[in-house]
């Protein structure tokens, strides 16, 4: 097994300076070695602009019928960019559907490249799951059809091109796609306009685009933007009401964890994680959330006097690798300009709790790190992405532990995997348990370095899958396995 030091020297990254110790040491600080800029810059210092423009929210469609990728113009801290879009601006529309709808989404490839759409949570045929064999070339088209039949929560998509995932998600391709049921109605959640979706990212803009190159750093560490958007919007606020909100946030940055907080230290409550309800609230003053998660979350603005502000924010964290967590930064700032009666109370319970039927066998994925410049720095037991290969075959219908051992690195990595969603049951090493979100259904679970993290899931959809880390650059890179359920 290979630490970063070890792994760097056999690049023949200057031996000496690794001897004494000052490479690791700048490249962890973000600081710069003569000659190496680029190198060692894995976390740019984050800017957020003047918290001045309105918060944008991405339009909702219940009867959606297409989306175009294609390259558009977007409005960034008021500077005209291009971006690739399903439509004007940055970010596809969100997608609200009832449970037991059908769907009939064309997509419409004016890209100049290939691409394709993986929904990402929901619990449809593999055909239709935009796995990375399921290319639609430029100018073609693809026809997903397919129906809801989950609990209610936030699911997302966006592109599942191998080698071109982070690019085109972070120039603009992704959306939330919401699943609404009677069942969650019934709980009467701040609904409408006092619900609110919340999508983070991080982007580099350059040259009147979004640039994304990562240098060979980068895909080890993970590409870090330097300018902070919410909804495609830099720098915003909202106008709030003393009284509860509803927000259905998305971590959708490549490799940027948050570890959200109120600027007030007022503590909120989480409802939800990536895929429907918790069973019961959880009361939280931080909590950290890796690419590719989703939390939903209540905030009570009833105690805030007319007139103030609040800022929703990222803490600073340490323990996610040398890209995550130095700073501290505001995400959005909450406005608090009227006030309005409120006769919400937190429900004690909110969903059934996930059932646990034993398992059939439990299978351990190692995570690790091997020397390579073009391709497969970080592994799946040892493995790099081959198209065509089936690494693990799961019998339809079993229950199964899959174990993520990340105990040999520092590297965190937020394992995901197509065609079934799980419980977190364990974490060993570590943070040593499980988090606040981690009750309810997930698909996507934050590992960070000496971590062992188990998932239970059972899996009742038929056909070739993937299991990749969602920093897109290690999935880019070939951190991503196929099985296929048989
Ligand atoms: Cu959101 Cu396989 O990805
Ligand atoms: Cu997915
Ligand atoms: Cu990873």
């Amino acid at each position: 097994m290979m630490n970063r030091t070890d792994f760097l020297k056999t690049l023949g990254f200057g031996a000496a300076l690794i001897g004494t110790g000052q490479f690791v040491a700048s490249c962890q600080s973000g600081g710069m070695m003569p000659g190496m800029e680029g190198m060692n810059t894995p976390s740019p210092t984050v800017s957020t602009g003047s918290f001045t423009t309105p918060l944008s929210i991405p339009e909702t469609l219940t009867n959606l019928t297409t989306l175009t990728a294609k390259p558009r113009q977007a409005v960034v801290g008021g500077r005209t960019i291009s971006a690739l879009g399903y439509r004007d601006g940055l970010l596809g529309p969100t997608i609200r559907v009832q449970n037991g709808q059908n769907l009939a989404i064309r997509l419409q490839n004016e890209l100049t490249e290939h691409t394709n759409i993986h929904w990402h949570g929901l619990l449809i045929p593999a055909l239709m799951d935009g796995h990375p064999d399921q290319m639609v070339k430029s100018q073609g088209t693809f026809d997903y059809q397919f129906s809801i039949n989950q609990q209610a929560g936030t699911n997302w998509y966006h592109p599942h091109v191998h080698g071109t995932t982070g690019k085109q998600v972070t120039q603009g391709l992704s959306g939330l796609f919401i699943v609404e049921s009677p069942e969650e109605k019934a709980l009467n959640l701040p609904a409408g306009s006092l619900e609110i979706p919340l999508i983070l990212q991080d982007k580099r803009i350059k040259a009147g685009g979004i640039d994304y190159s990562p240098t060979m750093m980068e895909r080890m560490n993970g590409y870090f933007g330097d300018t902070m958007l919410v909804n495609g919007t830099e720098g915003s606020f909202l106008n709030v009401a003393t009284r509860y909100y509803r927000f259905r946030v998305l971590n959708g940055s490549s490799a940027r964890m948050y570890n959200l907080a109120l600027s007030n230290g007022q503590a909120f409550a989480v409802i939800g994680s990536d895929n429907g309800l918790l069973p019961r609230p959880a009361s939280v003053t931080e909590l950290l959330i890796g690419p590719g998660e989703r939390v939903d979350l209540l905030i009570d603005f009833s105690g805030q006097a007319l007139g103030s502000e609040v800022f929703l924010r990222s803490n600073s964290f340490s323990g996610m690798g040398s890209g995550n967590g130095r700073q501290a930064f505001n995400l959005l700032r909450f406005a608090i300009n009227r006030q309005e009666p409120d006769s919400f109370r937190l429900p004690a319970d909110l969903a059934p709790a996930p059932t646990k039927p034993a398992a059939a066998k439990t299978r351990t994925f190692a995570l690790t790190m091997a020397m390579r410049m073009n391709g497969g720095m970080h592994r799946i037991n040892g493995k790099v992405y081959r198209a065509d290969a089936i690494e693990e075959t799961v019998p339809l219908g079993t229950t199964e532990i899959w174990e993520f051992d990340n105990s040999t690195d520092t590297m965190p990595h937020v394992m995901h995997f197509h065609g079934a969603q799980h419980q977190v049951l364990e974490r060993t090493g570590g943070r040593g348990r499980l988090m606040p979100h981690e009750t309810g259904w997930k698909d996507t679970v934050l590992v960070a370095g000496g971590e062992r993290v188990k998932v239970l899931t059972t899996f009742t959809i038929p056909g070739k899958f993937v299991l990749h880390c969602h920093i897109l650059e290690h999935e880019d890179d070939g951190m991503m396995i196929n099985f296929r359920v048989a």
